[in-house]
């Protein structure tokens, strides 16, 4: 059975006791009676509980309302978190989950985008080219602008190689690419990386996060997938690594986007790349 609470006693004793002093005859005025007829009454209390409550013994001195204390006071009046800020931190993390999904998290674990990555930093591309690609003293990389000037790796890799200066004022890449063809020099000096400060596996790579991390290039065919094994298992020391070798390169890069090159390698297996044409031999057997 309920018992009326402590506070709700306190405060009708008091009502009592300022209205009307006593005009308590009617029924029966012992406290358990007037704890028996509030349970059975509901919320509203008859006159009788009034005056029950105001005669039970233990509650001598009926205070009116109790100082609440200052404690209680500063949690009450204190600014509370609404209900829907608790959901912000899910909304967060949902949002984080999403965003990573469009920025290929996953395959960020993968030691070959970590050391790609790495090494575009340090060896000053991101400086001029901005670390997103987005461009900067140099060409942006991103939304395809790469692949459209080089729609093959190797011929990129000649360039970065090679520089601009090497070239200056000759047309190289495509020279159909959306937003006209490019010439060695319109924006300055791209400088050459063949003076062994990278060997051809870290160039390999560089040209990979350009392309495929910052530009946004398809990986999936098998000659793609052969080619990121290939500078993984270099990288893991498994296969030997080499020195930049612009005239190997210029041997297997193609004349029509790449000036001085042959297109004629003595070994095709030893170009840097994916390897197309054998995969399309081989697909032809
Ligand atoms: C000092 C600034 C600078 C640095 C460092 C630099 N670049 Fe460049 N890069 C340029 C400039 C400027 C151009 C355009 C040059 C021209 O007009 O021929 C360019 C052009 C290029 C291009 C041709 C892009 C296109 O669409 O035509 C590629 C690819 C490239 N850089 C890659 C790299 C890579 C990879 C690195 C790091 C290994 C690097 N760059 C470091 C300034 C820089």
């Amino acid at each position: 059975m309920t018992e009326i609470p402590e506070h709700l006693l306190k405060r009708s004793a008091a009502r009592r006791g300022k209205s009307t002093g006593d005009e308590g005859s009617s029924g029966d005025a012992s406290p358990s009676a007037a704890v028996e007829a509030s349970a059975s009454s509901g919320p509203s209390q008859p006159p009788a509980v009034v005056q029950a409550a105001a005669a039970i013994p233990r509650d001598p001195e009926p205070e009116p309302a109790k100082p609440v204390p200052s404690f209680v006071e500063a949690a009450l009046s204190r600014k509370r978190m609404p209900m829907w800020a608790m959901a912000i931190p899910f909304f967060a993390l949902l949002w984080a989950y999403s965003f990573a999904g469009t920025m290929q998290q996953p395959e960020v674990e993968d030691p070959l985008f970590i050391e790609s990555a790495a090494l575009y930093g340090s060896q000053g591309c991101a400086g001029c080219h901005g670390a997103g690609g987005g461009g900067g003293i140099g060409y942006g990389f991103t939304d395809g602008e790469v692949y459209a000037t080089f729609p093959e790796p190797i011929d990129q890799i000649v360039h970065i190689a090679r520089g601009s200066a090497a070239i200056s004022g000759e047309q190289y890449g495509d020279g159909a690419r959306p937003g006209g063809a490019r010439v060695a020099g319109a924006r300055g000096v791209m400088p050459n990386y063949d003076t062994g400060a990278i060997t051809q596996n870290e160039l390999e790579l560089i040209v990979f996060h350009e392309r495929a991390t910052l530009g946004g290039e398809d990986t999936s065919s098998e000659a793609y997938q052969e080619w990121m094994e290939h500078m993984r298992e270099v990288a893991e020391g498994i296969l030997p690594d080499h020195a930049v070798d612009l005239e190997l390169f210029l041997s297997c890069a193609n004349p029509e986007y790449t000036p001085g090159a042959s297109g004629n390698p003595e070994d095709p297996e030893e170009c840097p790349g994916p390897h197309h044409s054998e995969d399309e031999e081989v697909a032809s057997e």
